[in-house]
């Protein structure tokens, strides 16, 4: 399962360029307006889940953070993120795993995830990852989740996924995460089509 899924990933980066990844955004705003929102400083530690090819570390590390790590289960899309940044990626740490059997081994300040957890459409994949959450997230830290809402797409990359709200979200993070806020946001594809998403932000209070 996880051999096959890494097989997916990696073909799509390999053979899709960004203006064919319907996911592709140029500017990862949400994103950037709710890590600003968490109170996130230059030193905040940030983990990137299911990262891609996303500018959201090229943008952090613009603000001035330099505790960045990305997780992705695909190499081909941390070899892309990586080469793209240049010099200023060698700073980032690149982690090569599934997010379903990967664990944490220290504390991050912010974890942000769009477009991944949605993925795990398997129950026992999904107590995985939200034990990995609370073991990854310091006391007092935030972790962004965004997924496509209720109205958004069955699909993504071929894929079938789970919606939600945010109050789906914070049911299912239970009582060590506090809901701060959270965003609608109608995600324009390359190919002009319209997704809706929800972005939340949440407090790890416990
Ligand atoms: C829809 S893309 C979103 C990419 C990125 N977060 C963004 O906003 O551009 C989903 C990403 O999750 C990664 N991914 C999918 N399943 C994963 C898993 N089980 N563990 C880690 N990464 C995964 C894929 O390789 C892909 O980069």
């Amino acid at each position: 399962m996880t051999v096959d899924r890494k097989a997916h990933w990696d073909r799509v980066y390999g053979e899709a360029s960004e203006a064919q990844l319907s996911w592709h955004q140029d500017d990862p705003r949400v994103s950037f307006e709710l890590i600003e929102m968490s109170g996130a400083t230059a030193n905040s530690s940030v983990i990137d889940i299911g990262g891609g090819t996303s500018r959201l570390a090229s943008l952090l590390l613009a603000t001035g953070l330099h505790d960045i790590t990305v997780l992705d289960l695909s190499q081909v899309a941390l070899d892309v993120a990586k080469e793209r940044l240049g010099q200023a990626g060698e700073t980032v740490k690149w982690i090569s795993a599934d997010i379903t059997t990967w664990a944490p081994d220290r504390h991050y300040d912010l974890w942000h995830d769009r477009a991944v957890f949605h993925f795990l459409v398997d129950p026992a994949e999904r107590a995985t990852y939200l034990k990995s959450l609370v073991r990854g997230v310091s006391i007092g830290g935030h972790a962004i989740i965004a997924t496509f809402a209720p109205d958004g797409p069955e699909k993504c990359s071929g894929l079938p996924v789970a919606r939600y709200s945010p109050s789906d979200l914070a049911e299912l993070l239970g009582e060590s995460f506090e809901l701060v806020v959270h965003r609608h946001h109608l995600h324009q594809t390359p190919s002009g089509k319209s997704q809706s998403f929800q972005f939340s932000l949440f407090r790890r209070c416990r």
